[in-house]
């Protein structure tokens, strides 16, 4: 017997805002096909697409092995099921909202008190996300999202919500900084196209630059909702990634000591996904300083809770102070070590990055080995990377990067040994480049190719019209 298929399921459901037809999710299927280990598979590809931090793990299991009574599933923890296991509402466990907020605080460099009333739970920065994408704006609402932005926003944002983004094109001539101009440019071009624009969400630090705002241009941000009358979301789940100064300052204290900043527009999405590494814990949180948004996301955190038991072990091992600071500086400084053997290491043979001071990842320029400065271009060199160099680093089209050429690298997902694997092949795949270079041009090294964009780059044909700038696109889907 044969059945009908069709329209079985939902428009949601079988539309493409899941963005999983993207070279960046491309990358991560070709290293499922092949991953590399150094003795079983030493030719396969190396994940370098994946913004995860394994640097301190050992810091972690000390500290569990150290703090038995932490874990319900130890002899001296078990006691505790009977209070954890049963149900528990939508507020979260009272010792893991403090705790979760005095690290907050902490990240932030105890500049800012979070109230622990305030914390609302959800599962991991891309429930959070959402939630708060549920909270402020309708289907067919519009964010502003600086660019190059974080890959997952297209689906975290509005796969499900039905928003769109609308980028607000950042440029590499003054690094990439979010600017008043490029701000009212996105506004008003979304203005025309009849959208309603509720907001701006930022990342801070900045996947995939690896940078953190300054003051001003935070002051510059929050002056600019204020005076449209819109959101800011600020994502700041790489606040502790930070190795190198300038420090890390959380939209909370910038808000603080401003005046006239209303607060009822600002919300920060924070995790512990990538400050301490552990992204399978789906620990997502939503701050708002909107007693109304707080309250409305804490009703919807039903659906991503983060499971009790999480909260329990986190409650006591985040309120370990000494804990807390060891494991922060330890980190910094692993991250800061890992990202100089990374990028002096590409500066041999004159691979240059975007000055960075935090993140899992840099932002590698590559365009001086672009045959064609378009996204073919860029999307031809990271064919080449992903198949013959066998390199998983994720295109910068894939982070709506108006430029073509630049790549994420993602640095704290490995050990040592595969770190001078990956250098080594990056090395041998740029002087191999060299060498097949004319002899006139062999000097791009020291000289970067000037910037010329063609038509075909993948942005100028989103803004063409309004619903095309959506991540749902079939344009976009089509073009990556
Ligand atoms: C800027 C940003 N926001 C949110 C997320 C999602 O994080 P989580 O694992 O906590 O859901 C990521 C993950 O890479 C990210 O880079």
């Amino acid at each position: 017997m044969e059945f009908k298929s069709k329209n079985l399921l939902s428009k949601i459901a079988t539309n493409d805002g899941h963005g999983e037809n993207s070279p960046y999710f491309d990358g991560w299927k070709a290293y499922d096909s092949n991953p590399f280990h150094p003795t079983q598979n030493p030719h396969g590809v190396i994940q370098m697409g994946l913004a995860e931090n394994k640097l301190c793990f050992d810091l972690i299991k000390k500290w569990i092995l150290e703090n038995p009574h932490a874990s319900i599933c130890t002899a001296q923890g078990v006691e505790k099921l009977n209070d954890i296991a049963i149900f528990q509402d939508y507020h979260g466990l009272k010792e893991f909202r403090e705790a979760v907020a005095k690290f907050m605080g902490r990240v932030g460099g105890n500049k800012f008190t979070f109230d622990p009333n305030r914390i609302v739970m959800s599962g991991g920065a891309t429930g959070a996300n959402e939630t708060v994408m549920f909270c402020l704006a309708d289907p067919g609402d519009a964010f502003l999202v600086p660019s190059p932005f974080y890959a997952g926003f297209g689906r975290d944002l509005g796969w499900r919500t039905g928003i769109e983004i609308v980028p607000v094109d950042c440029k590499s001539s003054n690094n990439f900084r979010i600017t008043r101009a490029a701000l009212e440019e996105a506004y008003e071009k979304a203005q025309k196209w009849n959208i309603n624009v509720k907001g701006v969400i930022i990342a801070n630090p900045s996947n995939p630059l690896g940078t953190i705002l300054d003051r001003d241009t935070m002051t510059s941000i929050v002056g600019f909702v204020n005076e449209k009358n819109i959101h800011l979301v600020c994502d700041e789940i790489y606040a502790a990634t930070v190795f190198g100064s300038p420090r890390f300052i959380s939209i909370a204290e910038i808000i603080q000591d401003m005046d006239g900043c209303n607060p009822d527009l600002i919300h920060i999405v924070y995790s512990l996904s990538k400050d301490m590494g552990i992204p399978g814990f789906r620990v997502g949180i939503v701050y708002s300083f909107n007693d109304r948004v707080m309250h409305c996301a804490r009703r919807m955190s039903s659906f991503g809770l983060v499971s009790s038991q999480t909260q329990y072990l986190l409650a006591s091992m985040l309120s370990d102070d000494e804990f807390v600071g060891n494991f922060l500086r330890e980190s910094s400084k692993r991250l800061g070590k890992r990202h100089s053997v990374f990028t002096k290491g590409l500066e041999q043979v004159g691979i240059s990055c975007l000055a960075s001071n935090a993140g899992l990842f840099f932002w590698m320029d590559m365009r001086p080995l672009l045959k064609e400065q378009s996204l073919q271009g860029e999307l031809e060199l990271w064919r080449v990377i992903i198949n013959e160099v066998k390199l998983n680093v994720s295109p910068g089209s894939s982070f709506r990067c108006s430029e073509p050429g630049w790549f994420r690298v993602c640095f704290a997902n490995m050990d040592d040994e595969t770190v001078e694997v990956a250098l080594d092949r990056i090395r041998a795949f740029v002087l191999s480049q060299e060498n097949q270079e004319p002899d006139e041009s062999k000097h791009w090294r020291k000289k970067p190719l000037p910037l010329s964009f063609t038509s075909s780059r993948l942005y100028d044909e989103t803004i063409m019209s309004p619903h095309i700038i959506s991540p749902q696109s079939s344009l976009v889907q089509a073009t990556t």
